[in-house]
């Protein structure tokens, strides 16, 4: 048994016009609605967020921003603020996902910039840590991972657990098809809870949500959230069909 309560997200990345979007939460809030023991997030695209939070307010499915700009307002072109995301009905944002660091040349300092504006303004960061194949191959998982976690979250002061979600998402693993074996995934987590704890404190770390992601789909998901460490999952792909991303969220009840 899992003493944390897991949380199960569904990061639909760049997929899903609005219209589709809504056609998925319809879906989903219909599906979803016995769900008691796990907390479930959809993170769809910014211009779909005001629509699916139409379908799903009364429902206990929450939503997640998939990025946005540290500064409160201004002439920055194509970006999304906190406040923004927090009136389209946001409760939790994703920051430094691996495609923002990798495709988009995101670095570990405006990670914390938007790390410390989610926590100044009451958005709950997912924070992404992951290491590329190279980086595990060369034997540096644990320096990537430990540099992301403690960059990351420089200068933020947590006074609960419930702040803050840290998502493990090996590179390798996102959108290849390929997971983290349950020992990988278990071992990343607890190294992470460490890092954790010698940056705030080992209470608080130990109530800490750990997600996993990369390539989760229903046939794995047992496998890998039975892990003690291992406190829900971030999907892609398989979050995009609500059939497979419920399946999902069922196995997750269990824990
Ligand atoms: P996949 O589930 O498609 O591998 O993507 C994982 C991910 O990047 C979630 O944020």
């Amino acid at each position: 048994m899992n003493k944390r309560r897991l949380i199960i997200g569904g990061n639909w990345k760049m997929f899903k016009t609005p219209s589709e979007a809504v056609s998925a939460a319809k879906a989903l809030k219909v599906k979803l609605v016995n769900i008691e023991h796990v907390d479930v997030v959809v993170c769809p695209p910014a211009i779909d967020i005001v629509s699916v939070r139409e379908i799903l307010k009364e429902s206990s499915i929450k939503i997640a921003g998939q990025n946005m700009h540290w500064e409160n307002e201004g002439a920055y072109t194509g970006e999304v603020s906190a406040g923004m995301l927090i009136d389209s009905g946001c409760e939790y944002i994703i920051i430094g996902h691996s495609e923002r660091r990798h495709v988009f040349g995101e670095t570990d300092g405006e990670v914390n910039k938007k790390v410390l504006k989610a926590f100044a303004t009451g958005l709950k960061p997912i924070l992404c840590v992951g290491e590329t194949l190279d980086e595990r191959n060369s034997g540096h998982t644990e320096d990537v991972v430990g540099r992301q976690v403690r960059a990351g979250l420089a200068g933020v002061v947590l006074s609960s657990p419930q702040q803050l979600v840290i998502a493990y998402e090996p590179v390798w693993a996102i959108g290849t098809g390929v997971n983290a074996t349950p020992e990988q995934a278990e071992e990343a987590h607890c190294f992470i809870r460490k890092i954790v704890a010698d940056v705030f404190d080992s209470s608080l770390a130990d109530e800490i949500c750990i997600q996993y992601g990369g390539s989760v789909k229903p046939a794995n998901a047992e496998e890998l959230l039975k892990n003690k460490n291992v406190d829900g999952a971030l999907i892609g792909g398989a979050s995009l069909d609500p059939e497979d991303f419920c399946s999902i969220i069922k196995i997750a009840e269990k824990f």
